[in-house]
């Protein structure tokens, strides 16, 4: 029987024939240009995809009016000078043997410049919850002008070369503020009511379907519960769903989530187990009679084809893992599962990297995405002997794509085992996948053909004496010890020992730093320890909370019982108690019976000495140049490999 025989079944759709029901959902990724049309950088990042072997790419939001644009480089589709990009894009997609969907979209109320110069639109003048500026009510006027530019913009799509179109109604946009009473408070026969608050996405779906005629295939993204508190839910939606159908929609990409749910519920932190959102796709088939897409946190082709098989969706989206492992379906479809890059929803690289740093897509393992157009193959330079110290996140990803490029490659690790940070980022709740991502890019270095050498820190000695053509140094940080009185105390141990196990925790713990790592250890620690209390000197949190991780940090240590301090040094600790001070009072905080020093690090270079003394070139990367995250760790250990 062959292989995953659900998901790599076909499935039509009116006049069209998916190859199999795994979907690249829409994902923005800021490679457009500046006009809003398609630039090379994009074409190249679809291709990389589409040779990947989906039935079905639907490519990024792509704006059907100029007020509808969240960003500036959005896509557009509402004049005709976009439309040989677009061809383009839709041509790519196709030479890879996918079918192209097109996301319509309406960005009305989370248009932030739009918003900035008053030029926004929304159902109602309700500030987006985001940005906190109200829109400009849409006239009868203006919703017809919106609904026409639908329609004209699926059929420029058409035009394109696009086989299906789908319509954005999901993730808090214009379609889904009409749908929420949260956004949408008109007194008219466009509010009210959830059926008078779909009326906006009948007409639109009608609109489209009477511009692309009756053969063309016509998806709905909805966002099936708003995750919100007071958004509509799961029933509500599935009183208006069957209008859709009614109204010309052929496919339902079941999402969920909107502007401001907690946590980035959309595109989900590794919280929430793969396939968690499946049920919604299955309360929507028990309702409809078209195919349903099933969406958030698959990367597991087998599960995938699981939820097909037990009839909970009719095709699957994966995301994410598409940016993780562009590969991953030819993998799994080849029998080499193991092999496969598995996303660790950490959202650095992606979505967060676009919302928060407004810039282009990446992922914080694999840093082939979003540069595919400078992602360099194997060539047939003469090979290097390259020395990489340091077996984290930098040095196996450097040794990855050293090995990859022809070099001859030797990691040296201090330690008896690789990992780096990551083997102590992988024990709190939930982040296990860490590990399990650490270990792929061992094994896939090595199979590469790169040496590990574990147990063997690189010394001075071994440099002069064999002199390799270049290092790659990925040293990583050394724990920070604040000059604290007390500080030597028994009972005073670090983050990195309660993490590994080599100290077991105390009854009442008092972590001093409040950055990323000490609440890691605080949430390690939630549970285990009956009283935690994280004290740190900023006056407020480090840890942003606008990240999902960040998020479901300070909701768990919030729930745990945890206490956060900030705007407070620890200056002196006793056997029992600490000393606190803040800029107008010192008080003491006892019974403490163990303190745990979680202030950070600082780079490790004593090896750039040893190497500029001895003239061999050389590159610091990651947390050994400053310490960061793992995306800047993976991104220099791999841009040095490549620089070689
Ligand atoms: C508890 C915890 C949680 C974290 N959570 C996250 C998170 O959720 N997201 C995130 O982005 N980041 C997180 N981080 C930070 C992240 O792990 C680091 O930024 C990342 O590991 C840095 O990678 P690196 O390869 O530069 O350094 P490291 O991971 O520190 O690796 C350096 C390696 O070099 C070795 N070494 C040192 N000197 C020598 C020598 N002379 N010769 C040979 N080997 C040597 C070390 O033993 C080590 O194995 C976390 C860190 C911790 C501790
Ligand atoms: C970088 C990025 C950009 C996204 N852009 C869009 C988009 O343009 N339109 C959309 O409907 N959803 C968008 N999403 C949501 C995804 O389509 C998808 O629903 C979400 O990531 C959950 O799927 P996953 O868990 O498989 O990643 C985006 C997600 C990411 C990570």
């Amino acid at each position: 029987m062959e292989r995953l025989s659900h998901l790599f079944s076909p499935i039509r759709i009116r006049n069209v024939e998916l190859v199999n029901r795994a979907v690249i959902p829409p994902m923005g990724t800021n490679l457009g240009r500046k006009d809003g049309t398609v630039s090379d950088a994009l074409i190249a990042y679809i291709r990389r995809r589409a040779a990947s072997g989906p039935g079905l790419i639907i490519t990024e939001i792509t704006a059907v009016h100029p007020t509808g644009s969240v960003i500036n480089t959005e896509l557009g589709i509402h004049d005709d000078r976009f439309i040989p990009g677009l061809k383009t894009l839709a041509d790519t997609i196709h030479a890879g043997g996918a079918k192209a969907a097109i996301q319509l979209h309406h960005g009305g109320r989370e248009c932030f410049f739009h918003l900035t110069k008053g030029r926004a639109l929304g159902p109602s003048a309700i500030p987006s919850l985001i940005y906190g500026v109200a829109p400009k009510e849409m006239t009868l006027d203006d919703i017809h002008e919106i609904v026409t530019a639908f329609g004209v913009s699926a059929a420029r799509a058409r035009e394109a070369g696009f086989d299906i179109v789908e319509i954005h109604g999901a993730h808090g946009y214009l379609l889904c503020q009409f749908l929420s009473e949260l956004s949408n408070q008109r007194q008219d026969e466009y509010g009210s009511s959830m059926k008078s608050r779909a009326r906006f996405v009948v007409e639109v779906i009608r609109e489209v379907r009477r511009n692309v005629g009756d053969d063309f295939p016509i998806s709905l993204r909805l966002s099936i519960e708003e995750s919100i508190k007071g958004g509509y839910t799961v029933e509500d939606m599935l009183t208006v769903v069957p209008d859709f159908v009614g109204a010309g929609v052929d496919i339902i990409h079941a999402s969920l989530g909107t502007y401001g749910s907690p946590g980035g519920v959309t595109s989900a932190p590794v919280e929430y187990e793969p396939g968690f959102n499946a049920w919604r796709a299955r309360k929507v088939k028990d309702v409809v009679n078209i195919p349903v897409i099933a969406v958030g946190r698959f990367s597991d082709p087998a599960f995938a084809d699981e939820v097909i098989g037990r009839g909970d969706a009719d095709m699957v989206s994966f995301g994410r893992q598409f940016l993780a492992d562009p590969d991953f379906l030819n993998k799994a479809r080849q029998g080499r599962a193991e092999e496969i890059r598995t996303c660790i929803a950490c959202n650095q690289g992606c979505i967060e990297r676009l919302m928060f740093e407004g810039k282009t897509i990446r992922c914080a393992i694999n840093p082939e995405t979003g540069q595919e157009t400078t992602y360099p193959l194997p060539e047939q330079k003469s090979p290097k002997k390259v020395w990489i110290a340091g077996a984290g996140p930098a040095g196996l990803t450097a040794a990855y794509e050293a090995s990859r490029l022809g070099h001859e490659v030797t990691v040296f690790e201090k330690d008896d085992v690789v990992g780096g940070q990551i083997r102590y980022a992988g024990m709190p709740p939930f982040k296990d996948v860490y590990l399990k991502w650490i270990h792929w890019l061992e094994n896939q270095a090595v199979k590469g053909g790169a040496k590990i050498r574990t147990g063997e820190p690189l010394t001075r000695e071994m440099l002069a004496s064999e002199r390799p053509d270049a290092v790659i140094v990925a040293t990583g940080g050394e724990k920070m010890v604040p000059p604290i009185e007390g500080i030597d105390l028994p009972h005073v141990c670090d983050a990195w020992q309660i993490l590994s196990g080599e100290v077991s925790p105390g009854r009442s713990v008092l972590i001093i730093g409040g950055g990323l790592i000490g609440m890691e250890v605080a949430d390690f620690l939630c549970g285990k320890a009956p009283a935690v209390t994280v004290v740190e000197a900023l006056p407020t949190s480090p840890v942003s909370k606008l990240t999902s991780h960040g998020y479901m940090l300070h909701r768990r240590l919030r729930q745990g019982g945890c206490s956060l301090i900030f705007g407070i040094t620890v200056t002196r600790i006793t056997p029992d108690s600490v000393r606190l001070c803040t800029a107008d009072e010192e008080r003491e905080l006892s019974p403490v019976d163990q303190v745990v020093v979680a202030v950070g690090l600082t780079p490790r270079q004593e090896l750039k000495a040893i190497l500029e003394e001895l003239c061999i070139p050389f590159t610091l990367v990651g947390d050994a140049a400053e310490p960061r995250r793992i995306i800047e760790a993976t991104e220099e250990g791999a841009r040095a490999a490549w620089d070689l």
